[in-house]
C-alpha cells in the first residue's frame, strides 16, 4: 500500500499535469515504498555537499551517526572512511534500500555499518557519536517542536569536542523570478525524470513533484514532497538556543539559481 505521509495540494503546472493524468495518477510520497526507489535514483545527483561534509567528519575521531539516513547517499562514503556508522532513518521502504546497498558492498565494510529504524527528533541510542550528520537539508522535513527534540537528542549522543554538521537552505527569489521551476534530467540509472518545484517568496514551504519525463500508457506515479525552508540564520538561532556553538558556516556551490546550501559545524556549548 501507498502510504502517503504529507500530501499536499499542487500548485502549478505539475497541478494542472496531475489533473490531466487523473486517475491514472498514482500520488506518492517521496520517501514512501513506491516514492523511495526514485529518491534513490535521484540522490546520485550533487556531490559537493558529500565532499565537505567527509572533510568536516575526518577532522573528528570516533563513530559517526548518519542521520535520515536514506538509501545511503552518505553513509556509503563514510563508512569509506573507515569509520564505524550507525544510519538512522524512519522509513522503513528507505532502510531497505539501503540494506541492499549494504548486502552488495565489502564485507569490512558492512561489518561497520549499524542501521537503526528511529525518528531523528527523539533518539535515544544509549552511545555516543564523534560526529553527528544530517545532511541533504533533511532538516527541513521537521517542524518546530521536532528540530527541538532533534537539538536535545543530538546533544545527548554528541562525544566531548564532538561535532554536529548539518545542512540548510536559503532561498531567494528575484521580483521577476517565476514561482515555478521545472527541470528535466536523466538519473544515474537511465530514467528520465521532470521536477518542479513551487515556492513563492515567503512561503514556509516549496513543494516539489516528480512525474516520469515521458508519460506511457497506464498508471504514472507522481512523487510529491513538501520541504520546509529554513535559513541559515534561524537554525543558527535555533542551535544557540539548545545550547550549541555554531563554529563554521559554508557556503557550498548553487544547486539552482535560487537555492543557496548552507552547511553549518555545531558543537555542545562549554
Ligand atoms: C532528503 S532525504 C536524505 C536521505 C540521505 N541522507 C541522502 O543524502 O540521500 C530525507 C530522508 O529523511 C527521512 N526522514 C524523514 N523524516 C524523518 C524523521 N523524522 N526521522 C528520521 N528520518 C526521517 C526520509 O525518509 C528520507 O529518507
Amino acid at each position: 500500500m501507498t502510504t502517503v505521509l504529507n500530501e499536499p495540494a499542487i500548485p502549478g503546472q505539475a497541478g494542472v499535469l496531475l489533473a490531466e493524468l487523473g486517475d491514472r495518477a498514482v500520488r506518492c510520497d517521496l520517501y514512501d515504498e513506491v516514492g523511495a526507489p526514485v529518491y534513490h535514483d535521484l540522490a546520485g545527483q550533487g556531490t559537493h555537499e558529500v565532499r565537505e561534509l567527509l572533510t568536516l567528519v575526518r577532522a573528528v575521531p570516533g563513530p559517526v551517526l548518519d542521520l535520515a539516513a536514506g538509501s545511503g547517499r552518505l553513509t556509503m562514503p563514510l563508512l569509506a572512511l573507515g569509520r564505524d556508522v550507525t544510519a538512522l532513518e524512519l522509513s522503513g521502504s528507505m532502510l531497505k534500500l539501503l540494506a541492499a546497498r549494504l548486502a552488495t558492498a565489502p564485507e569490512a565494510l558492512r561489518d561497520r555499518c549499524a542501521t537503526v529504524r528511529a525518528d531523528m527528533s527523539d533518539f535515544a541510542l544509549g552511545r555516543e557519536f564523534g560526529a553527528i550528520v544530517l545532511g541533504t537539508t533533511s532538516i527541513s522535513l521537521l517542524d518546530a517542536p521536532g528540530r527541538k527534540g532533534l537539538y536535545e537528542s543530538v546533544r545527548a549522543h554528541l562525544a566531548p569536542q564532538g561535532r554536529f554538521l548539518l545542512s540548510t537552505v536559503d532561498m531567494e527569489l528575484g521580483a521577476a523570478a517565476p514561482a515555478e521551476t521545472e527541470f528535466e534530467f536523466t538519473a544515474d540509472s537511465g530514467r528520465r525524470y521532470r521536477m518542479f518545484e513551487h515556492w513563492t517568496a515567503g512561503a514556509e514551504a516549496r513543494i516539489v513533484t516528480v512525474f516520469p519525463a515521458v508519460i506511457g500508457e497506464g498508471q504514472v506515479e507522481v512523487c510529491t514532497t513538501s520541504i520546509r525552508v529554513l535559513s541559515a540564520d534561524l537554525v543558527e538561532e535555533e542551535l544557540r538556543h539548545s545550547g550549541f556553538v555554531v563554529c563554521t558556516r559554508r557556503v557550498l556551490p548553487d544547486v539552482g539559481a535560487r537555492h543557496h546550501s548552507v552547511l553549518l559545524e555545531a558543537e555542545v556549548a562549554a
